[in-house]
């Protein structure tokens, strides 16, 4: 639906609302940011950049109003003030926190001015890794079941391996952007959002305004990957000098500031211990995890799922620990938590594999369980074999010899690798609002977010299936927090909270048309049993008899309605607790490693995934290949670098930072299973967003460890860990 839009330029993107005409009188916010890691700041000198022609303002901690942060919702969450406490004191507490904002006419004064202000700082070595002596562990989180140390002990095998994922940057096309308008005591932001009314309840917070005072737009996002989930600084400062210079203000990140303005995947380090008898049933596993946060927030991520309920493991022992620093706070990325565990676990599977002689899927088979290990309950669906069996035969995996070095093409050494894939269904509360018009057409609303997989287009099909419409005659609006009420765009969740409420809304619609169809002694249908009704391409007709109806259009003139309209929504019930509710995927690499320079080239990537039923084939699809890139990124390429003595990202640009390019993805393809999951939600979907990315990056380094006899326990495989 929205292809057209975004190829001709027509999509309003976050800082082109101002282009497109719906905000005038625009001026230029631009951010300084410190150049200390830690420390405090001794002194702002603004005259030069104050003293440029258009300039406007040059805000600070010293001349920035205290702000109130109204605690959200009431419930004071220190965390959401302290984030976006913007300019209310003179510490630093990572390299590139702003510190000051200029405010001009242009957006080229504003970079001029901003280059000439000059900060002093009292600055200290910040620690800015989990090895640092000064980094101390926040309270762990613990699970535990059976007796794992006896276990252990009694295990015909033990492997026990420490695996490490560097920090990680999302990098979507489009840079966040904020631009603010105050009226009076109302502030409306168009913004680049994940979830319109967590930005909403933000900016209340800091401004101690209503709710209702903050208006937040966001009908298009360029792209993601869970960077925009949380407001960051950048947001609440276009508010803020919106405020203070009486115009609205564009704030836009640049390449640079966004490796410090907005969070990243954090670096983790997995130790694991397997145990498993003699026919390769794993009898204990213990993880040991760590994870970097920042010293002014405890970001967690759910690194602890797939350790719990992937394999029939009797005996589990974990320990999450988040580390804080002296950086940004990290947040969701591309399958938060799941894909960095899973390429821990899945790399000791395949280590394990190894030392008992066992062919891959074969233990992982050996492993699956009846019903989910960590809670007793019942799988709704999973359909892991399936998948293994689908993928084994089109890659022809029985043909591979698991010896490692085993296949060579002149320098290159081919090497396959598997992985299992998982990630937890997700559901959260929806509303949504249908409008059937006069002229037979419907809008269709709900104050959710795309940051890309087809939002717009996977909604008007459920709502055109649900009111019987052609899918041109839909139009389906979302982005706005004056829409009713969705949870984030975000956890995979977006098809089964808002599908399902899309759906609830044009049922009930329907109905409603339906109802004032049988009453109307003027229709066709009038007297027949509502139930023997049904819709199709606009037309109502009896279910037995199409000739007996008429259209949507013919029903509403007749009754001299503008329109219909019908609120509906979904609530998540206790099904993910009565139920172990998943997706799965089995992930086959195929890469060739050139022994003499240690480059991995990816061959080929399949996944075969069991995410339920499969709302649009061709957007699935596309959804498969842009996580099976993500995950080519993070087995091979994407990694940022920080220099310890000042906690500087060194690499913070898209030259230095590397992600996978076309000529880096030959040949990725998913199949899906299909079939559905009635008991994840009302229209059968189990979430495909992020388990499309979760096994791809251990299955490359299983692949590589194939192809090379070497085992990479880093990501990501550098060419120099390789030689
Ligand atoms: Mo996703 S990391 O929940 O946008």
């Amino acid at each position: 639906m929205d292809g057209r839009l975004k190829v001709t330029g027509q999509a309003a993107y976050a800082a082109e609302h101002d282009a497109h005409g719906a905000v005038r009188g625009v001026v230029h916010g631009v951010i300084v940011t410190s150049t200390v890691g830690k420390g405090r700041i001794t002194g702002i000198d603004t005259r030069d950049a104050a003293a440029q022609r258009g300039v406007l303002k040059v805000i600070s901690h010293l001349n920035a109003p205290k702000l109130p942060y109204r605690p959200f919702r009431g419930v004071p969450d220190p965390a959401r003030g302290e984030r976006l406490r913007i300019f209310q004191d003179d510490r630093v507490r990572f390299f590139g926190q702003p510190v000051a904002v200029v405010v001009a006419e242009t957006l080229e004064i504003a970079q001029h001015a901003a280059s000439l202000v000059k900060v002093a700082y009292d600055g200290e070595r910040p620690a800015t890794d989990m090895s640092s002596p000064a980094a101390s562990p926040n309270q762990p989180e613990n699970y535990q079941r059976g007796n794992v140390d006896q276990a252990l002990q009694q295990a015909r095998t033990r492997l026990a391996q420490t695996y490490r994922l560097g920090r990680e940057h999302h990098n979507p096309m489009e840079p966040h952007a904020t631009i603010a308008r105050w009226d009076g005591d109302r502030l409306t932001v168009w913004d680049k959002t994940q979830i319109v009314l967590n930005t909403r309840g933000d900016l209340a917070t800091v401004f101690g305004i209503p709710e209702e005072s903050v208006r937040v737009v966001s009908p298009f996002v360029g792209g993601a990957f869970g960077s925009a989930l949380r407001a960051w600084p950048h947001v609440a400062i276009a508010a803020l000098a919106a405020r203070e210079v009486r115009r609205p203000v564009k704030v836009v990140l640049t390449r640079k500031q966004m490796y410090t303005g907005t969070g990243f995947r954090p670096v983790t380090e997995h130790k694991l211990t397997l145990g498993a008898d003699q026919r390769g049933r794993l009898t204990a596993a213990v993880h040991d995890i760590r994870a970097e946060t920042s010293v002014y927030e405890d970001y967690r991520e759910a690194l602890m799922v797939q350790g719990q309920m992937t394999y029939a493991t009797p005996n589990v022992r974990q320990t999450y620990r988040s580390i804080p620093l002296d950086v940004n706070t990290p947040t969701w990325m591309r399958g938060p938590g799941a894909a960095t565990a899973a390429y821990a676990i899945e790399c000791a599977m395949d280590e394990l594999a190894y030392e008992l002689g066992m062919d891959p899927i074969e233990l992982r088979l050996r492993n699956e369980p009846d019903q989910d290990p960590g809670t007793g309950v019942p799988f709704s669906t999973r359909r892991l074999r399936e998948c293994f069996r689908v993928g084994s035969r089109t890659v022809a995996w029985d043909e591979r010899d698991p010896k490692p070095r085993s296949t060579r093409e002149g320098n290159w050494l081919i090497g396959t690798g598997v992985a299992v894939a998982t990630y937890h269904t997700q559901r959260a509360p929806a509303q949504a609002l249908a409008r059937l018009d006069a002229d037979g057409s419907a809008i269709v609303q709900c104050g959710t977010s795309d940051m890309g997989p087809g939002t717009y287009t996977s909604m008007t099909q459920v709502a055109a299936d649900a009111l019987g419409l052609q899918v041109p005659r839909v139009r389906f609006q979302l982005g706005d927090s004056t829409m009713p009420p969705s949870p984030p765009h975000g956890g995979s969740m977006t098809m089964a909270s808002v599908g399902s409420a899309v759906q609830d809304t044009c049922d009930k619609l329907r109905r409603q048309a339906i109802r004032l169809a049988v009453a109307d002694p003027g229709s066709p249908l009038h007297g027949a049993s509502a139930d023997d009704v049904v819709v199709g391409n606009g037309r109502l007709h009896l279910r037995e008899d199409l000739e007996r109806g008429e259209t949507y259009r013919q029903l509403l003139a007749r009754n001299n309605r503008p329109h219909l309209e019908a609120r509906g929504g979904y609530t998540p019930g206790d099904e993910v607790e009565r139920f172990s509710t998943h997706a799965y995927g089995a992930v086959f690499a195929q890469v060739a490693v050139d022994e003499r320079l240690g480059l991995v080239r990816i061959r080929r990537v399949l996944g075969v995934y069991d995410a339920g039923r499969i709302i649009n084939p061709k957007l699935a699809e596309s959804q498969a290949i842009g996580g099976m890139v993500g995950g080519i990124g993070m087995a091979l390429l994407e990694h940022t670098v920080t220099d310890p003595r000042d906690g500087r990202i060194v690499n913070a640009n898209m030259a230095d930072y590397l992600v996978p390019v076309n000529a880096d993805v030959p040949d990725v393809n998913a199949i899906y299973l299909g079939g559905d999951d009635r008991t994840a939600d009302p229209i059968g979907v189990k979430g495909l967003g992020e388990v499309v990315i979760v096994g791809v990056a251990p299955a490359i380094a299983n692949a590589v460890f194939h192809a090379t006899g070497r085992r990479i326990r880093e990501l990501p495989i550098t060419a120099e860990a390789l030689l």
